[in-house]
């Protein structure tokens, strides 16, 4: 069976887009693949978090995606620093990927622009992304738009690695949906919806279905009154009906030539987006009145997933040079 592996960042509340981009192909996935999911607090502490908030938001991030679907029977999900070979074979990648490389990544840039203090540890983030991905023998790495870069980058670092100690990795390919890919700011449709900028563009998944319905209300559109699927030209109308579109499965251009008006449009987004968040309010509301239930699931899949890593790890150390812990 095909393995699956993608992770979250544990950083409070997750957005329709964390849900339409990801969430929903992992929680598909887990029927027909071997299916390795991670929330990836290590990832989270680069830019250094209140240490209560980052303790809550990975429990809160484990119960959102059981909310969502995760079933522990079909999928391993874990705590990504449960297990010390994630941060372990990040430093040898490190040490396999380039600088230049590193300083190339798009979200390195737009972070760094936006923080005070850029940690060393942000800009080699993609590197213990790459270590996330290789320790378990990946095939398909379902993200979203944004993490394309990544795990392009993930590939280049697998080959350099293989192409230097011989045969190590399994080469990852990205598997990104054809419609919400990219959910955008419902203010600023020419930025991606993203719960750090911090702005009414932005819907929760956990968000009261009044409020859902008035952020679509007032969301941004254009002038012209023509509902057609063109994100370059009509960036607003585009992401509503890609929203639409991937909530109810059909393709953004079929959901266009239903509608003819703007108001028409943004009522029924709304709609379908309530629609299926609600269950997932609902679980989240049951679930997160047993938080020990939570961690005792995530250990429990952190001890199935070391199997894999602590193989994976062993087999990169020898090939590298790095003599056995203890003697055999
Ligand atoms: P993160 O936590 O920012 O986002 C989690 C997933 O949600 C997707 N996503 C979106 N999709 C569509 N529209 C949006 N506006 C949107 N915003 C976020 C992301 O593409 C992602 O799939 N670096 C990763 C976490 C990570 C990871 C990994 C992913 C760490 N290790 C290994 C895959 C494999 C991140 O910060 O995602």
């Amino acid at each position: 069976m095909a393995r699956v592996f993608s992770g979250i960042q544990p950083s409070g509340g997750m957005h329709l887009g964390n849900l339409l981009g990801a969430l929903r192909s992992w929680v598909a996935y887990q029927h027909e693949h071997d299916a390795v999911y991670c929330v990836v607090d290590l990832h989270a502490l680069t830019t250094a978090p209140d240490p209560g908030e980052l303790r809550d938001n990975t429990v809160a991030a484990a119960t959102m995606l059981f909310s969502a679907g995760i079933d522990p029977d079909r999928s391993t999900l874990f705590v990504q620093s449960a297990l010390s070979e994630h941060a372990e074979l990040a430093w040898m990648l490190e040490c396999t990927v380039g600088f230049g490389e590193l300083r190339r990544m798009t979200q390195f840039k737009d972070k760094s622009d936006r923080s005070e203090f850029v940690s060393a540890g942000l800009f080699a983030y993609p590197a213990l992304q790459a270590s996330d991905i290789l320790l378990y023998d990946t095939d398909l790495v379902p993200v979203g738009d944004d993490q394309r870069q990544h795990v392009e980058l993930c590939r280049d670092i697998a080959e350099r690695f293989n192409r230097r100690y011989g045969d190590t990795f399994t080469m990852p390919a990205h598997a990104i949906p054809e419609t919400g890919a990219r959910v955008m700011d419902l203010q600023n449709p020419g930025d991606k919806m993203s719960k750090s900028l911090e702005s009414s563009g932005t819907v929760g998944v956990l968000e009261e279905p009044e409020s859902v319905t008035r952020k679509f209300k007032r969301a941004v559109t254009d002038s012209d009154n023509e509902v057609r699927y063109d994100p370059a030209t009509k960036p607003g109308v585009s992401n509503l009906l890609g929203i639409l579109a991937s909530s109810t499965g059909r393709s953004p251009r079929a959901v266009a030539g239903d509608y003819t008006r703007y108001g028409p449009l943004k009522a029924d987004t709304a709609d379908a987006v309530n629609e299926l968040l609600a269950p997932i309010r609902e679980r989240y509301a049951e679930l997160s009145s047993d938080p020990g239930e939570i961690t005792r699931l995530l250990s429990t899949g952190a001890d199935k997933a070391r199997e894999v890593a602590a193989a994976t790890l062993e087999r990169a150390r020898d090939n590298a040079g790095l003599i056995p812990r203890s003697p055999t």
